[in-house]
């Protein structure tokens, strides 16, 4: 059955949802689902925005031809040449060979390097400011490079002041029949997966996001249709707002998250410790978690999140605990910045996982680590009380 969804006059969702897929680009947990989302214009030409995955082909075609309806395809623009929305563009250029493919210089190289075929396409090479008149929807194209890939475009529609953005704005999660965020509670219900796509997918671009906010703000948005979950209609400010803060590796939360690795249960039992003290004195809001228990997509987006980080491990084969030397670098790569971590090491005869996080946490800008490290020998006792309590009341002031 097709699943054709009007967005605005003339502007049609024909995307897709997947709750088979058990990874987003293999690495990432989606057991919340994804939607691929595509966009169909009914003008005077007929235009695509991006097309969709493989693993949701069948419906995409049976969207597409849908709103079709008998017509021919005129145009295929490519706002992104990453396969999620790119699979099936040699597919739809079979079906509809006059039409013509639309994307920016580096948008045909790409083109070219997945689909050696496309020689032969027609295409209309567009830069930032250059316009598609479709008849009554004029299309004008926003360079957004890095957000998430280099030959990335924005489209706006000057006419419904819808736009078209890409990964930006996107989100984890198949949609449940609504197409709409204001359908959803999306405080409660998508915020996690917005920010676990944001903080894993685009985090490590803050800067070309903050390049492209700018762009944005001169622009009378009025709709945002992302690639990804669902279109923004009402309340843009708060979307836009997150954007803002995670972009700028802001804090959303004074909130403290307590990360273990343990091997035998001691520093995990050191960790809650640590936790209750921190309740204790009047930390509203603490969550523990197990660096081997937990994907590491869960955790990034949680460092998104919160203000202070606290990470308790025991040296490993005279390095940092394997899983937690591996967040570390995962925070490095994604460029995380402001944040306060304190350090707690385990260690039964020669403790150096604390130095090493140090050390590995360097790579970080614009972090403290606190200088009250807790060490740990082999496991806690109530002899080491007041150790405990002189390292939370470091984190309590940081
Ligand atoms: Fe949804 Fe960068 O692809």
């Amino acid at each position: 059955m097709n699943n054709v969804k009007k967005i605005a006059d003339g502007i049609f969702w024909i995307g897709a949802s997947d709750r088979r897929l058990e990874r987003f680009e293999n690495i990432f947990p989606i057991p919340e689902g994804v939607s691929y989302n595509s966009y169909f214009v009914d003008d005077e030409k007929t235009v695509v925005f991006d097309t969709a995955d493989v693993t949701v082909a069948d419906q995409y075609f049976e969207n597409l031809k849908a709103a079709l309806d008998g017509r021919k395809l005129d145009y295929l623009v490519v706002l992104h040449m990453e396969p999620d929305h790119c699979s099936q563009i040699d597919k739809v250029v079979a079906l509809y060979p006059d039409v013509t493919v639309v994307g920016g210089k580096q948008t045909f190289t790409f083109l070219k390097q997945f689909f050696p075929e496309s020689e032969g396409y027609n295409k209309l090479e567009v830069k930032e400011g250059d316009k598609l008149t479709t008849g009554s929807h004029t299309f004008s194209f926003v360079a957004a490079p890095m957000v998430h890939w280099p030959e990335v475009l924005f489209a706006y529609d000057e006419t419904t002041k819808a736009l078209l953005s890409a990964d930006a704005f996107g989100t984890f999660g198949a949609l449940d029949g609504g197409l709409f965020a204001d359908e959803y509670d999306f405080e409660k219900d998508w915020i996690d997966s917005a920010r676990r796509y944001y903080a894993n997918i685009v985090g490590k671009y803050g800067m070309q996001v903050q390049a492209v906010l700018k762009k944005a703000a001169g622009l009378d948005i009025k709709m945002i249709l992302p690639l990804h979950g669902p279109v923004w209609r009402q309340d843009l400010d708060f979307f836009i707002g997150k954007y803002q803060k995670w972009s700028t590796y802001e804090f959303e939360t004074d909130s403290v998250i307590v990360i273990y690795g343990s091997l035998y249960g001691h520093t995990a039992s050191a960790a809650e410790a640590v936790a209750a003290s921190l309740r204790d004195k009047g930390a509203a809001d603490v969550r523990v978690y197990d660096v081997s228990g937990v994907d590491v997509s869960y955790l990034i987006s949680e460092v998104w999140r919160c203000k202070k980080i606290v990470l308790m491990c025991p040296t490993y084969n005279n390095g940092i605990y394997p899983p937690m030397g591996n967040f570390i670098s995962d925070m490095a790569a994604l460029m995380v910045q402001n944040r306060v971590f304190a350090l707690a090491q385990n260690g039964t005869w020669a403790p150096a996982s604390g130095k090493l996080m140090t050390e590995k946490l360097a790579q970080l800008k614009n972090v403290t680590v606190l200088e009250n490290m807790l060490t740990i020998k082999s496991a806690l006792h109530p002899s080491d009380k007041e150790a405990v309590e002189s390292f939370t009341d470091a984190i309590i002031n940081a």
